[in-house]
């Protein structure tokens, strides 16, 4: 027999090359405070449900505590050993209580609910944080000053310019998309707010378990019924990578735009210096790095997202080892998005537009052509045939190296093509600004619409920051109160009591499934 937890059947025990290659204590580090409150949680139910002796669960209440306090002062250390968190909690429990009393503590419940359950409850927490950091950079994109509402940017198609748009329509653009990615996370919080406690090992168990009262205690609105399904079940976690992964995408869209804008042939906007960094050998350079790194570190959310799709296709129902690798990529995975959020958040506060220079691209990049074929349509002709005319004028004025700055050119290829207008009528149609304030369609470019579209998305931000807080104070009430009566057990109060006590505090579950 081995002295590892599970050595019962052994002769002998694993290797060091074994044990190095199978533990996950590295990856634990961060489920470490929710396997403490789903130990707590766990053993109020055992007691409650008088599984273990009252005398049990008040000692066990007793030693997670001093375990939470040890972990709160950075004292509380995962040894290698012990393979898991989970090993860890329930070795430290036995060296404290001894083996007859710590080792109730695994009653009903296996490794296998325990780690979906902490890995939920750790996502829950990232999700949030990941649903303030784009508010945040929302925020950022919708308080743009006044003035960017007529500052004019290309708007570019296939790449090439396409129509005149405003700053403020670009900065609006992104906040919409990404009000997206928000409800998205928030999807993926609901499917993950799920508590598979209780499902132990893969069947149920025999034992008169309460898995609404746990699932309560942990702050979460639903029972994951289904035992097999609970303990098998990584969807959850597959669809925040996804969450993860497009919202890494449309940050390194972003970035690319503010990269290649950036540059010198195109200078319509400027990183404020303290976001960006020099060269070594050439003493002009300013390099947008951080646009540079928001838009390669997609790699990293993308390459996650495929991992765990990789990982988890071939694994029949129960758990398998392989589910263990769903842990250390999306870490990674969750760093990268996080601070990349965070970052750009700072970069584009910093952000400095370039209208001018904007306009006078337009001028030239022929943007505004489609205006003198909507022009020529509101004066009867069918758009087809305004749009001939339009692009007969471009490839006239292409030809003599001019520009729809030359309205007399204009004026007077127009004339020749039988569609006269007068100089200052092409003067007004082609300036970009005219074409901004004139897109005046509901989404469209115009001061207007972009003003009117800010307010929705200003409601949306508003809405779902509430949701935010509401939920963050549900996770908290729950876990002071799952703490508080612990506490109080352990100091000997009667348990039925002390979770009487608490119930106002803890979330009431969902009815279904819907
Ligand atoms: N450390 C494991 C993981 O990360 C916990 C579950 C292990 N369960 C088991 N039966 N080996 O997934």
């Amino acid at each position: 027999m081995t002295d590892k937890l599970w050595g019962g059947r052994f002769a002998e025990d694993i290797t060091q090359d074994v044990l190095d290659y199978t533990l996950t204590v590295d990856v634990d580090e961060r489920l470490v405070f929710a396997d403490l409150w789903q130990s707590v949680a766990h053993v109020l139910m055992l007691g409650a449900r008088k599984i273990v002796p009252a005398e049990a669960a008040r000692d066990l209440l007793g030693a997670l505590l001093r375990l939470r306090d040890q972990s709160e002062n950075g004292r509380l250390r995962l040894r290698p050993e012990l393979e898991d968190v989970h090993f860890n909690i329930e070795q430290q429990v036995i060296e404290d209580l001894g083996r007859e009393v710590g080792g109730h503590l695994q009653t009903a419940r296996s490794r296998n609910d325990q780690v979906s359950t902490d890995a939920r409850m750790y996502l829950r927490r990232v999700q949030l944080d990941a649903v303030e950091a784009n508010l945040e950079l929302i925020g950022e994109l919708l308080g743009f000053p006044e003035e960017e509402l007529l500052a004019i940017l290309p708007g570019y198609t296939h790449g090439q310019a396409a129509q005149p748009i405003s700053v403020a329509f670009w900065k609006t653009a992104h906040a919409s998309l990404l009000l997206r990615d928000v409800r998205r996370l928030r999807g993926a919080f609901d499917r993950t707010d799920e508590s598979p406690l209780g499902a132990c090992a893969l069947a149920g168990t025999s034992f008169p378990l309460d898995r609404q009262v746990t699932a309560r205690l942990l702050g979460f609105r639903a029972v994951l019924s289904h035992a097999l399904d609970a303990t098998s079940a990584r969807d959850y976690l597959i669809e925040s990578a996804s969450a993860f992964a497009i919202g890494g995408n449309n940050l390194s869209r972003m970035a690319e735009e503010i990269v290649v804008w950036s540059g010198h042939e195109h200078s319509l906007v400027e990183v404020q210096d303290a976001y960006a960094t020099g060269s070594s050998i050439m003493p002009q350079k300013k390099n947008p790095v951080v646009a540079e790194l928001a838009r390669g570190r997609a790699g990293r959310t993308a390459g996650t997202l495929v991992q765990l799709l990789t990982m988890a296709k071939g694994v029949t129902l129960g758990y398998s080892c392989d589910l263990q690798e769903d842990k250390p990529y999306l870490w990674h995975a969750i760093d990268a998005y996080l601070s990349t959020l965070r970052i750009v958040a700072g970069q584009t506060r910093g952000l400095r537009f370039d209208g001018a220079r904007g306009e006078e691209l337009c001028w030239d990049n022929f943007s505004t052509a489609t205006e003198l074929a909507n022009h020529l349509t509101a004066g009867g002709l069918a758009f087809r045939e305004a749009h001939h005319v339009s692009g007969a004028l471009v490839s006239a004025l292409i030809r003599r190296g001019a520009t729809l700055r030359d309205t007399a050119a204009s004026a007077e290829i127009l004339a020749g093509l039988g569609h006269p207008v007068p100089e200052p009528v092409l003067a007004r149609i082609f300036a970009p600004r005219t074409a901004v304030t004139g897109y005046t369609s509901p989404g469209g470019t115009s001061p207007r619409s972009v003003t009117a579209v800010r307010a929705e998305l200003r409601a949306a931000v508003t809405a779902y920051g509430a949701w935010l807080e509401g939920t963050r104070r549900r996770l908290q009430r729950a876990h002071d109160a799952a703490f508080g009566a612990a506490r109080d057990v352990a100091d000997g109060a009667d348990l039925g009591k002390a979770l009487d006590r608490i119930a106002p505090d803890l979330p009431t579950l969902y009815g279904d499934l819907s």
